[in-house]
């Protein structure tokens, strides 16, 4: 069964009635201003077609992580702000520190007019949005679904977020006849076309600080890849763990270096034919800053320069970047999520630099995965058309290609 669309929706008729619309907003943002609009931007088009057909739209969104409590850190006031300058239909909101789902919600909504926006505050700041307790979601889920009234109906178009198992993007969907946001279908897609028959050489690049976040979709992409190239952070924890390379002060996690997991990974890798890739060289500075002295040192002697071993690793060297950016041209497909250094420091910006150009110049495939690698492309100022695709999905794109249900998709019946 397919799940319902909004073009369905608009043919039943949305005038007059109140839509919930579960968007991914999570943008990153600096001294209170959004600094990568790239997923307000993305969400944009199913709010118009709503808006503009006469629904009353109300917008659930997170940011961040908060604890199940109002936080100003994670307010969304400024997403709020940046979507009124973008969007051409006017957006409300309540005073953060009201509940949610309450009365005042509740109240503003019976004003709204056809074809207003009203937006939510952190769907976060309640407890019973990410709690593992089906019934706290669900009463939840049950207030979000009562806000619409009578006639109500919910769209699911947070892409970003349809791997989470959340009242908002899960268990509103037996409340409310429910329906398919366009983003979610455009994203589904494009990752099905990388499933489904990947034209070969097929490459993924990998990046990102943590090995503890991506061990398990390194372990199921291993299989379904031609080639899997590593950067990033992680590079540090697994060059200790199965080189056993000093690593000087680089980023460690030191649970992880007698894990099965991680030291087998070479093993598994020959076992399916893949091609591993690992950095050859690596960027070393003297602390963790912007203008910290920094120099290229081989991967297998990192402490072996003037920082000794006090260095830490920031970036990819320009050997490992040439050598990704030969795999990637030789690639005819490729998957690319997470930077290969401290992008944002302009100094470690060049290995996820060369990376993001390598993707532009292949005649293949490419797709970008992820919130981080997504901001990076246009932080680094990428023309984003030079890209087949830029997901809006970090970790939901990656548990779509290592074949995991996504409860937000389960939901709707897809
Ligand atoms: C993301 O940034 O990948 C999505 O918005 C999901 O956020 P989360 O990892 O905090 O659930």
């Amino acid at each position: 069964m397919s799940a319902k669309t909004v073009d369905d929706l608009l043919s039943e008729g949305v005038s007059g009635r109140t839509v919930l619309v579960r968007s991914d907003l999570n943008v990153p943002l600096k001294d209170g201003k959004v600094t990568d609009d790239g997923r307000i931007r993305a969400s944009l088009p199913v709010l118009e077609k709503l808006a503009g057909a006469g629904a009353r739209v109300i917008v659930a969104a997170h940011l961040g992580r908060p604890k199940g409590a109002f936080d100003p850190q994670y307010s969304l006031e400024p997403v709020a702000w940046r979507l009124s300058q973008l969007i051409s239909a006017p957006v409300k909101g309540i005073d953060s520190r009201e509940p949610l789902a309450g009365e005042a919600a509740r109240a503003a909504v019976v004003e709204l007019a056809e074809g207003e926006i009203f937006m939510l505050e952190n769907i976060r700041f309640d407890p019973r949005e990410t709690s593992k307790d089906d019934a706290a979601r669900a009463e939840f889920a049950g207030e979000l679904a009562a806000l619409t009234g009578e006639n109500g109906a919910y769209v699911n178009d947070a892409f970003g977020a349809v791997h989470r198992k959340h009242a908002s993007v899960y268990d509103v969907a037996a409340k409310l006849p429910s329906y398919q946001g366009d983003l979610v279908a455009a994203e589904l897609k494009v990752l099905q076309r990388l499933t489904e028959s990947p034209q070969r050489p097929y490459t993924v690049v990998l990046g990102g600080s943590k090995v503890s976040d991506k061990i398990a979709v390194i372990e199921n992409l291993i299989p379904k890849a031609d080639t899997l190239i590593i950067g990033g952070g992680m590079v540090f924890t697994l060059a200790k763990a199965i080189m056993g390379y000093p690593i000087g002060k680089s980023l460690v996690e030191t649970d992880l270096l007698d894990a099965p997991s991680v030291t087998g990974l070479v093993e598994l890798a020959q076992k399916h034919g893949t091609k591993l890739v690992f950095p050859t060289d690596i960027v070393m500075a003297a602390s963790f800053a912007a203008d910290a002295e920094h120099q290229v040192r081989p991967v297998d002697d990192l402490e072996s320069g003037t920082y000794g071993a006090q260095a830490l690793g920031l970036d990819i060297g320009p050997e490992s970047a040439a050598l990704f950016a030969a795999e990637i041209a030789a690639s005819k497909t490729v998957f690319w999520n997470g930077p290969m250094g401290v992008f944002e420091m302009e100094p470690f910006a060049k290995g996820t630099e060369a990376v993001a150009r390598a993707l532009t110049e292949t005649s293949g495939f490419t797709v970008v995965g992820g919130g981080d690698s997504a901001a990076a492309v246009r932080t680094l100022g990428f023309d984003e058309t030079a890209f087949g695709h830029i997901s809006t999905g970090g970790g939901a794109s990656l548990e779509y290609l290592e074949g995991k249900n996504l409860p937000g998709i389960e939901a709707l019946g897809a």
